[in-house]
């Protein structure tokens, strides 16, 4: 590093809140920071820079970010007594949703972004910088801002590649429409190019990324293509060993791509298929547009075309006018589907979503007992579903260095966390691991081949 490359040095530190796109987004904004100087930094007191990257999704969610900027005001004070300068940035949905609220708030903040600007970061650092004030930028621009990023960098043997953003779904809960906009699918050229890179650098997995991501339609040369065709086109990527999708919808679950699940070895036997409910009133009145047993025939026919298929989802507790009936009728549908994880949550009202305005709000100590009810339930599955594995062979693919020396960790095909040991070399590999105790989150086993005729 030369005497100006050390001046020009920065630090940046970005705490990300929510979902798997937020953590995709993270990186991407710290590849387009980079040209600027700006390197990772531990802490957020060391860094010139902070981005929080949020999420609106319910109010806890939302209330976080506020008291990290309380959190970090003192910091930046600091900073600026001692002639430095930490420039104080929020990101994501929160931005987006409460932009001028942020600032009027919090007027310590120096740049509001919205998730379809993050390419303009470092023009907006620039401004910053040079003119101080404020900027704030959460329109939702004409051109597609994955145009306007960097080369992917690498991410390591698992990578994240979005494909698809935004929602037009518009369940009566969600604020994603508002904050992420309507639907916009990635070209399939570009989404396997930037496939190429990640294997390129080392990634042997990837998950496709969108808010509703099997909704996917990108033009290619020869037409629209569905997750479908872009599955099948990516598992011919050499090097490429596991590939995985995230988040579904169930309507959109159509034939094609249930046979991909049969068809492409790659695709790995997982599924995170949101229900939300059990109960055909809250799920008409949430306007998932499909009824519980639509959900249980999806299921069938994921398990017709891959028996072993593990299922995730997502459940919402008190949803507006939910009864103790319509409860139970989640709890019918997580004990007939037999889930290997899932999340779960109380309803929250979020202002602009129409089911903020309904009647029969279901007060918080109904939802509290229900979430306990159902998440005892879910973690006896979550218990059942890893006990299984014990005794059982499964290939691993080898991820990164476990806490203890010697041990690496690495994920089944039904996405459960693996530690066993095993020389650092076979990071990256798919190697077949004898389960030998299951904890409630993870699997603990050993390495079955030797590892020189262990397959890569
Ligand atoms: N209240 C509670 N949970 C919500 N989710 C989305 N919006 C809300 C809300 N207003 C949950 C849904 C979704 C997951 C990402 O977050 O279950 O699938
Ligand atoms: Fe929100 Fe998902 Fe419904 Fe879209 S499909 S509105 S992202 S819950």
């Amino acid at each position: 590093m030369t005497d100006r490359d050390k001046r020009l040095a920065k630090k940046l530190y970005i705490k990300t809140y929510g979902c798997q796109m937020n953590v995709y987004d993270s990186a991407r904004m710290s590849d387009v920071l980079k040209p600027l100087g700006y390197a990772p930094a531990a802490e957020a007191e060391d860094a010139d820079m902070v981005i929080l990257n949020t999420c609106h999704i319910r109010e806890k969610a939302a209330e976080k970010v506020y008291s990290e900027l309380g959190r970090l005001r003192p910091l930046k004070l600091r900073k600026s007594k001692t002639g430095g300068r930490m420039i104080l940035a929020v990101a994501g949905c929160v931005a987006q949703a409460e932009g001028a609220e942020i600032l009027a708030r919090a007027p310590y903040v120096d740049i509001v972004l919205g998730p379809q600007t993050y390419h303009r970061l470092p023009e907006m650092v620039a401004q910053v910088a040079r003119a101080g004030g404020h900027v704030l930028q959460t329109d939702f621009p004409a051109e597609a801002k994955f145009d306007f990023l960097p080369d992917a960098q690498p991410q390591g043997v698992s990578a994240f590649l979005s494909v698809q953003e935004g929602c037009d779904k518009f369940c009566t809960f969600c604020v994603v429409p508002y904050t992420r906009g309507a639907e916009f699918s990635r070209p399939p050229a570009a989404i396997l190019a930037e496939a190429e890179a990640l294997v390129a650098q080392g990634a042997r997995e990837i998950t496709l990324l969108g808010q509703n991501v099997n909704a996917y339609r990108g033009a290619g040369s020869d037409g629209p293509w569905g997750l479908a065709q872009l599955i099948p086109a990516l598992a011919e990527i050499p090097g490429l060993l596991r590939l995985r999708y995230t988040t579904s919808h169930p309507l959109d679950m159509d034939d094609a791509l249930v046979a991909c699940h049969r068809d492409v070895p790659q695709l790995m036997p997982f599924l995170h298929l949101p229900a939300q409910s059990g109960s055909d009133k809250v799920l008409a009145a949430m306007n998932r547009r499909h009824r519980a047993d639509d959900y249980r025939l999806t299921v069938e026919r994921l398990r017709r075309a891959r028996p072993d298929i593990a299922l995730s989802s997502d459940f919402i507790v008190g949803f507006p006018g939910e009864s103790e009936a319509d409860f139970r009728a989640t709890l019918d549908l997580v004990a007939a589907i037999g889930y290997a994880q899932a999340f779960s949550f109380k309803y929250s009202a979020r202002p602009g979503t129409p089911a903020a305005l309904l009647p029969d709000q279901v007060p918080d100590a109904v939802k509290s007992e229900r979430l306990q009810r159902l998440q005892a339930l879910l973690g006896d599955a979550q218990r059942n579903f890893n006990a299984r594995a014990v005794g059982r062979t499964m290939p691993v693919l080898f991820e990164k260095r476990g806490r203890h020396p010697g041990q690496l960790v690495g994920r089944s095909p039904y996405l459960q966390p693996v530690h066993a040991s095993a020389p650092a070399r076979l990071l990256g590999a798919v190697v077949p691991v004898r389960i030998a105790a299951a904890l409630p989150n993870s699997l603990a086993g050993e390495v079955v081949l030797a590892a020189e005729s262990v397959p890569s």
